[in-house]
């Protein structure tokens, strides 16, 4: 079989490489983040164009934006113009691949909820085709933000086709002094989520699905000087769980000391753990009730037996080292959650690997008896820890194996999710070591459990 080709991330393709983005700025004060927001879309290979609120206008420069995106920024006053020979509210809504409607004021929520074509910026948006989806993010006043007819507006507007909306962050310092909800989420998720739905589009395929994600790395203590550990930065794990969110999950994460952009966590149910002693006892209050546990953290293999309370001196640590009673194997937390599973349950775990990485990778599917196990060089460029792109093999309790990538790990987090859910539709398949035998495809009548 074909495997992954290598790759780097230059080559691999970022899902905002190419495509159009229309950045729509309402009157926030969030609105002051737009300069920097159309940089960083414009790094990672999108063209994008600006288009303000009247409101919008007042607070951040259009000859900014014009000048940083390369392109006119559209305001309420080019409308109706003579020297425009096609509506301009149609002309941007049928340029865009994407529009990202950042900051979203409790004004234009209105509007957009109620088709009120009142503004060329509300013109431009209820002007989209369907095949142009819209990421919003509200920014408001805490209160405003709580008030019943806001609300009532964003529970409709959050099941509008095509859009992805994302609430205020869960707290933060607003404008008006006020500590609350109400702050627009950080540029950095902004860019998540395009991503995500220029890759994937909108979709709400998991709402009412909980998932725990465990991801990065765990530290076995020495003493208060020295660890154990890996290099895992808990990239692929929160990508995981953030695709997961946007597609409408409940997501428990539950990480180790992570080297990921903090915005990435929002929306998300987070706990901060350390050692696999601490992963374990999380997990076994967190898995039972879940629908999928995918357990992308690179849980050591070895622990020392007694940590040390003092920092031992160099001379006594290379005799502690060197002496194999110091030492135990970490437990195997997924075979633990294999063995405790709840009925419906899927269960993803990863391979790491050098060498033959599907081999390995077969040997320990069998050994674990997860359901589905994703595996992947790490001794590749543009693969493993740290990497923004992945390549590997998804396998199957089944005994399907799907090449995947070199792709974007967001990507990746996506196909990986959609082969959870896939499980979630099929019958059972009895892990290596039980009594029936489990072999062939997924979907035969010998494999399902009673
Ligand atoms: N894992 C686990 N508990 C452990 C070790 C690993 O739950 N003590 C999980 C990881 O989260 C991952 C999968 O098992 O989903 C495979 O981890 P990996 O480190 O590749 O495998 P190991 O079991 O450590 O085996 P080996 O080091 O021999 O490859």
């Amino acid at each position: 079989m074909a495997g992954p080709t290598t790759t780097t991330a230059a080559t691999a393709v970022d899902p905002l490489r190419g495509r159009r983005v229309l950045l729509a700025v309402t009157g926030s004060i969030a609105a002051v983040k737009a300069p920097s927001l159309v940089t960083a879309l414009q790094a990672r290979g999108a063209e994008v164009r600006c288009l303000l609120s009247p409101s919008a206008e007042r607070l951040v420069s259009p000859v900014a934006l014009a000048s940083l995106s390369r392109h006119p920024c559209a305001c309420e006053n080019d409308q109706w113009q003579h020297g425009q020979p096609r509506p301009l509210h149609i002309d941007l809504a049928e340029w865009a691949d994407l529009v990202l409607l950042a900051p979203l004021s409790a004004a234009t929520l209105a509007r957009l909820v109620h088709g009120q074509a009142d503004q060329l910026l509300a013109s431009t948006l209820l002007a989209r085709p369907a095949s142009c989806p819209l990421v919003a993010a509200a920014a408001m006043n805490t209160d405003m933000w709580l008030a019943a007819a806001v609300q009532r507006n964003w529970a409709v507007f959050q099941n509008d086709a095509g859009v992805l909306a994302l609430p205020p962050a869960a707290t933060g310092l607003l404008a008006c002094d006020r500590r609350g909800p109400g702050r627009m989420v950080e540029p950095a998720l902004l860019e998540l989520a395009v991503a995500s739905v220029l890759a994937r589009g909108v979709r709400r395929d998991l709402v009412g699905r909980s998932l725990v994600v465990t991801a990065g790395p765990t530290r076995e203590a020495i003493d208060p000087a020295r660890f154990l550990s890996n290099p895992s930065t808990g990239r692929m794990g929160v990508l995981l769980a953030q695709a997961a969110r946007l597609r409408g999950a409940q997501v428990q994460l539950i990480h180790g000391p992570l080297q990921v952009n903090s915005a990435w966590l929002e929306g998300l149910e987070c706990q901060a753990i350390v050692s696999a002693a601490d992963l374990e006892e999380a997990l076994s209050l967190r898995a039972p009730g879940a629908d999928a546990v995918l357990m992308a953290a690179a849980v050591a293999d070895q622990r020392w037996r007694h940590p040390d309370p003092a920092k031992a001196p160099k001379q006594a640590l290379q005799e502690r080292l060197a002496d194999a009673a110091s030492w135990e194997a970490v437990p195997d937390l997924l075979q633990q959650l294999v063995a405790r599973r709840s009925p419906g349950q899927v269960l993803l775990g990863f391979a790491a690997h050098t060498g033959d990485v599907l081999g390995q990778a077969r040997a320990k599917l069998a050994r674990k008896g997860c359901d589905l196990l994703f595996a992947n060089p790490i001794d590749a460029p543009g693969a493993g820890f740290g990497s923004e792109t992945n390549a590997g093999w998804l396998l199957d309790a089944g005994g399907a194996v799907e090449a995947i990538g070199p792709c974007s790990k967001l990507t990746l987090a996506h196909r990986l999710l959609d082969a959870v859910a896939d499980r979630w539709y099929q019958p059972p398949v009895l892990s290596a070591g039980s009594a029936t035998e489990a072999g062939g495809s997924s979907s035969s009548s010998m494999n399902v459990l009673s």
